[in-house]
């Protein structure tokens, strides 16, 4: 080191020679002008090999790759030159063994008085190990947003103004966005109004799965084209150090089927309750209708019997005429029982649904019964053709038209509309009633022997439950299809009897 320098100078040297990093200075023309004690040592050479060449030379000479750090047309010396400011070029460099490493070249320009490059300063930097973190880091990354895209939950995360960030796949196809392509989607976009609100304060509670999380929650989501879907979600608040927030993520699960298939498994079960209870006082019924049966035909043999005897006008013939009349009141509570308890004898034939529905309607042409009220026949133009106990079937329809009349006191409109459900291959009707609705407590119930809402000496209870049996007994179904202030509607099916020959022949 020249002592002799001045002050300043001999600073800015000893600066330059312990550098960590192998440093040359060139001039304009890319001769080298000197270099620091950094780069003798890495390259074992000495100044006199160095200081008067050119870059070009020094790099055949000296490194592993000849080429480096440019090709004349990017030479970042020139760039350096000609712009003023300072360039890097990062390289990937194979050593004679074949392994690599990393080089960063910096070079920056030394500026005279009048702002003119005098000389470029290049260091020489490895950063094969910085390279290899980032490498890594890459990887990770990557590695995470496969992750994080091929999960079959929705993943959706949002910065702290609400804006979205990011939506995996299954977070696209849940709220039916194409994210990639859409700009501005905001947290209160994916929520119907005000639940997005109550997320965030939920996220905010202490008591709430511990501040900054969402434990397992409810809630419905709202897609790209409006329709609600409920899911279960859980979140949590990202944060920047101990406190700041800096982002808010979820985490979806689409419950749709699970919810559909708890609904279908709570209708099976309710219905199985249902058909557990209408079997077993169906058997009480029986027992009772068994036991009455013996006395009744008793009553009715000696009572026929005495008034047979009776001359006209003896004065017990209006006691004889009461009697008579209760105990076949009661035959016909009996036979209704052991209708529901399906303990009557069935005989089989084939009809038309349309034609049960006609000849049903013919019975009870009363035309009292249908004061104030409308009856309206839609019925199927298709072939429809049950084999079933026909006069049993017939009992059945009139039960459903006397309720639907008794629900409509003040008047209404009775429809009878048949059609064919070719799902279940059943021939359908449904008879509907303008009335007053069936409460809701009521509706499990309607269906028990002597459950009735009328008045003393009106109604029995025992009409729907003798529908239920006789159909039942002929492999067919009745349930309330709809019911409300506006009026009930029975639904009865029939099996199809579509390929019988003897069916149809029958018929004609
Ligand atoms: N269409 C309807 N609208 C409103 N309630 C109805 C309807 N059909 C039946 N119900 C209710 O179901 C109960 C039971 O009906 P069900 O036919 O078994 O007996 P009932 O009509 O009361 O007596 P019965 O049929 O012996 O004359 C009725 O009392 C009524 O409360
Ligand atoms: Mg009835």
């Amino acid at each position: 080191m020249n002592t002799n320098l001045p002050q300043e100078i001999d600073w800015r040297l000893r600066v330059f020679d312990s550098l960590s990093y192998p440093t040359l200075i060139m001039d304009r023309k890319g001769n080298v002008v000197s270099v620091n004690q950094k780069l003798l040592e890495k390259y074992n050479i000495s100044k006199t090999q160095v200081v008067g060449k050119s870059c070009r030379e020094i790099f055949q000479a000296l490194f592993d790759d000849p080429e480096l750090p440019c090709t004349r047309d990017t030479c970042p010396l020139d760039k350096t030159i000609a712009e003023g400011v300072g360039h890097s070029v990062l390289k990937q460099i194979q050593r004679q063994d074949g392994s690599t490493y990393w080089e960063d070249r910096v070079f920056s320009p030394i500026l005279d008085d009048e702002g003119r490059v005098v000389y470029v300063v290049e260091s020489i930097r490895d950063v094969t190990r910085t390279k290899a973190l980032e490498n890594i880091i890459n990887d990770i990354r990557e590695f995470l947003n496969r992750v994080v895209q091929s999960s079959t939950s929705a993943i959706v995360a949002a910065d702290r103004s609400g804006r979205i960030l990011l939506m995996n796949q299954a977070a696209e196809e849940l709220f039916g966005y194409d994210f990639r392509n859409t700009t501005g989607i905001s947290v209160t976009d994916l929520y119907p109004q005000g639940v997005a609100r109550e997320i965030m304060k939920k996220l905010r509670d202490d008591d709430f799965g511990g501040r900054g999380k969402l434990p397992v929650t409810r809630v419905n989501i709202l897609t790209a084209r409006g329709d609600e879907i409920p899911v279960e979600m859980t979140g949590a608040i990202i944060y920047e150090g101990d406190n700041t927030e800096a982002a808010t993520m979820g985490i979806y699960n689409d419950i749709r089927e699970r919810l559909s298939a708890r609904k279908k498994l709570q209708d099976a079960q309710s219905q199985l309750d249902q058909s557990e209870k209408m079997a077993s006082l169906g058997r009480l019924a029986a027992g009772v209708a068994h036991e009455i049966n013996n006395p009744l035909t008793g009553i009715l043999m000696y009572g026929n019997l005495m008034k047979e005897k009776m001359e006209a006008g003896h004065p017990f013939l209006p006691s004889i005429t009461c009697i008579l009349e209760d105990a076949e009141r009661c035959r016909e509570i009996v036979k209704n029982l052991l209708a529901y308890s399906r303990h009557s004898s069935t005989s089989r034939e084939c009809f038309a649904m349309n034609a049960l529905v006609e000849e049903s309607l013919r019975l009870i042409r009363d035309q009292r019964l249908f004061m104030n009220i409308t009856v309206k026949k839609e019925l199927s133009d298709e072939w429809m053709l049950a084999k079933a106990d026909r006069n049993k079937m017939s009992q059945v329809v009139i039960n459903l038209v006397m309720n639907a009349i008794d629900a409509m006191n003040e008047g209404g409109n009775l429809t009878l509309k048949t059609y064919r459900n070719n799902d279940r291959k059943t021939a359908c009707l449904e008879v509907s009633d303008t009335g007053c609705g069936i409460p809701e407590e009521n509706q499990s119930r309607i269906f028990d022997p002597f459950f009735t809402t009328k008045e003393l000496g009106k109604g029995t209870g025992l009409g729907l439950s003798t529908a239920y049996g006789i159909v039942k007994d002929n492999k067919g179904d009745i349930v309330i299809k709809e019911t409300g202030p506006e009026g009930t509607t029975f639904l009865m099916e029939l099996p199809l009897d579509t390929d019988s020959m003897e069916c149809i022949e029958s018929i004609g």
